[in-house]
Parts: structure tokens; C-alpha cells; sequence
């Protein structure tokens, strides 16, 4: 279950050059997504109305996306401008496209109502002083200000929202990242979650010390007063994680920073794309913190998409489809979670079927 009036991120900029061509699905739906000869993204049904072939196979030319099979072309918003065997060019040669926008590094898509589109911002986070700054995303594009790990992209065999419960409940660190983020104090942390419209913001005051590793990568030194946790939530599966660790003395926002960019955009109902970025404040450390965070979250994050697809794989073997209806135990730790998931099941339930 998903809705499907909310931008998603469709790709990263970098995986469509131009005039290339990126066969994606995305909440069950295949699509080409392209850049005309221009520069500019576009995305269309990946079928053409001919013989169904796939338009992800053709070519971009000088007049839009050409099909590989008898060449119909068509521009970016679906219509056929070209058919090589005869010159009248029927009503229904068309193909549905789709609203797209270019921003923060990525592509996005609105699979939903195409005039909805239009009147809806990009999902962003109430900004502020210091490393809030970047939570409108502009932590993944400024690089004068910031030392970017990613944008990298992992596919993973499990719902969505298997995913975003994830990072909704670190509780899970110390048995999954026993080798990476694991972190015992988490579970014993102050936590504060709240919500404000339709997102959820989840602070965790750590009440041990900075592990040793990300103390180096840092480059702090001792005098470290606190570190924490925050985590930014916006339907259905945008999300920016900081992680930051301020000096005696200090105050948050000049504190040093990590801002974690995950953005989970749904494949099929048991599989998902999942966008991120790690991006430094002020690039602390000089590239080191920046290069610690690249490698660990890649680790860390082989280590989430084992456990996401294994439960995702019982979920299937018990024919549950959404854990919503059929979980049998919630925990104070599913805070988070249980308010995330209400939040997109009214957005779900509020669009026609
Ligand atoms: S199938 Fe596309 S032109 Fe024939
Ligand atoms: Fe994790």
C-alpha cells in the first residue's frame, strides 16, 4: 500500500546522462525515464501503444523518445510526433507520461493524479542555524558547505515501509550493526518524539560517549559534551538522519554534524529503492569523517538490507501483506513507527481506488 499523489525519487541525476535512458519501476509502475535532447528528465509509461515494446529500449533523438522496435517517436509529454511506416498519426498513438522534477541531486516522479503535481512542493524540513541549514536537502548538492558521501542507491526485497520502520527504531543497532553503527546506548537513551502535520521528528539524547572510530573521524578531541540522534520523517519515505556531537561549551547547531539523506520510494509491494547520502557539516574533519560515514553506511546498510529482505521473506512465507493489520506485539520503541505509518494510511485512504 502506497500513495501515489507524493513525489518519489525516481533516480539519482547521474543515473540518466543525456539522451540515456533508465528502465525503473516504481510503485508497480514501469516507466522510461529519459532526458530529451535538451538536458531535461522525462518519463513515460515504458510501453509503447504500438506493440507494447519497451520504450526504455529505444532511443532519444532530436524530436523525443524513439521506440526500438518501428521507431513511433514521442516527446515528453506523451505525444506521438512520428511514425516512419505512414504519415496520418491516429488519436490513440500516445503514451501516458508523467510530472518530473530535477532537485537535490535526484529525479523525481509523481506516479498519482498528473494536475496534483503541480501545486505540491518537494518534501522538505523546517530549517535552522548550523548543520540545520541543509535539511532542505541542499546538504546532498552543496558541496562548498558540506562533504557528501553518495547519493548511491540500493534495491531491496522488502516493502517500503519495512524500511522506514527501520530507521524509525534504532533499537535495532546493537544486533544488526554489530560490526558497524552498533551502539548498546541506544537502547537505554532519552527519546523525544513528536509530530507536527505530517511529519515525525525522533530526537535520542545518546547517554554514552562517541564511539572511538567516529571520535577519530571527526577529529574531536576529548571534550566532547553530548551526541545524539535526530531523525526527520516525511511520507511516505523521505527521511534525513543527523548525527552530531557537540564540544564543551557548545551549542548544537555549531556542533559537528552528520546529515543522513534516506529516501525509500517503492518497487512492488515486497521490494524498494533506497536513496542515500552522508553528508559532513563544513566537511569536519577533512574528508576522513566524510570517507568513515561513505564506508560504514555501505556496510551498515548490506546489514539492514539482509535483515529487511529476510523479514520481508517471512512476512510472504506467513501470507502477511501489511504489518499494520497483523502485528501481535508493539513495543514503546514502535513510537515512531505506528505514528508514520497512520500518517500513510490516511494519505493512502484518502485517494480514490
Ligand atoms: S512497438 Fe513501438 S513502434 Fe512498434
Ligand atoms: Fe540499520
Amino acid at each position: 500500500m502506497f500513495p501515489r499523489n507524493c513525489w518519489y525519487v525516481a533516480a539519482i541525476s547521474g543515473e540518466v546522462p543525456n539522451r540515456g535512458i533508465l528502465a525503473r519501476v516504481v510503485c508497480e509502475t514501469p516507466v522510461a525515464i529519459y532526458r530529451t535532447a535538451n538536458g531535461a528528465p522525462a518519463a513515460l509509461l515504458d510501453r509503447c501503444p504500438h506493440r507494447l515494446y519497451p520504450l526504455s529500449k529505444g532511443e532519444v533523438t532530436d524530436k523525443g523518445l524513439q521506440c526500438g522496435y518501428h521507431g513511433l517517436t514521442f516527446t515528453s509529454d506523451g505525444r506521438c510526433v512520428a511514425i516512419p511506416s505512414q504519415p496520418e498519426i491516429p488519436a490513440t498513438a500516445c503514451v501516458r507520461s508523467f510530472p518530473v522534477r530535477e532537485a537535490h541531486g535526484f529525479i523525481w516522479l509523481w506516479p498519482g493524479e498528473a494536475a496534483l503535481a503541480e501545486t505540491t512542493p518537494l518534501p522538505a524540513f523546517p530549517t535552522g542555524a548550523g548543520y540545520r541549514r541543509g535539511l532542505d536537502f541542499s546538504c546532498v548538492t552543496d558541496t562548498g558547505n558540506w562533504g557528501v558521501a553518495g547519493p548511491e542507491r540500493i534495491h531491496i526485497d522488502a516493502n517500503y515501509m519495512l524500511v522506514v520502520d527501520n530507521l524509525l527504531d534504532l533499537t535495532h543497532a546493537p544486533f544488526v550493526h554489530k560490526s558497524t553503527f552498533s551502539a548498546d546506548s541506544v537502547l537505554a537513551s532519552e527519546r523525544i518524539i513528536t509530530n507536527a502535520g505530517d511529519q515525525v521528528y525522533d530526537f535520542i539524547a545518546m547517554q554514552a560517549p562517541l564511539s572511538p572510530a567516529l571520535q577519530n573521524a571527526y577529529q574531536l578531541g576529548d571534550d566532547i559534551h553530548d551526541n545524539f540522534l535526530e531523525t526527520h520523517w516525511a511520507p511516505p519515505g523521505v527521511m534525513i538522519l543527523a548525527h552530531g556531537a557537540t564540544l564543551k561549551g557548545g551549542v548544537r547547531e555549531d556542533g559537528t554534524c552528520v546529515l543522513g539523506v534516506n529516501i525509500i520510494t517503492p518497487e512492488t509491494s515486497t521490494s524498494c529503492h533506497y536513496f542515500w547520502v552522508q553528508s559532513v557539516w563544513q566537511n569536519k574533519g577533512n574528508g576522513i569523517a566524510r570517507d568513515t560515514w561513505g564506508k560504514l553506511t555501505r556496510l551498515a546498510f548490506a546489514e539492514d538490507e539482509a535483515t529487511l529482505r529476510n523479514q520481508q521473506a517471512n512476512l510472504s512465507r506467513f501470507g502477511v501483506e501489511d504489518l499494520d493489520g497483523d502485528v501481535e506485539l508493539v513495543l514503546k520503541a514502535d513510537r515512531a513507527i505506528v505514528m508514520a505509518r497512520r500518517i500513510v494510511a490516511r494519505k493512502v485512504r484518502a485517494e480514490p481506488r
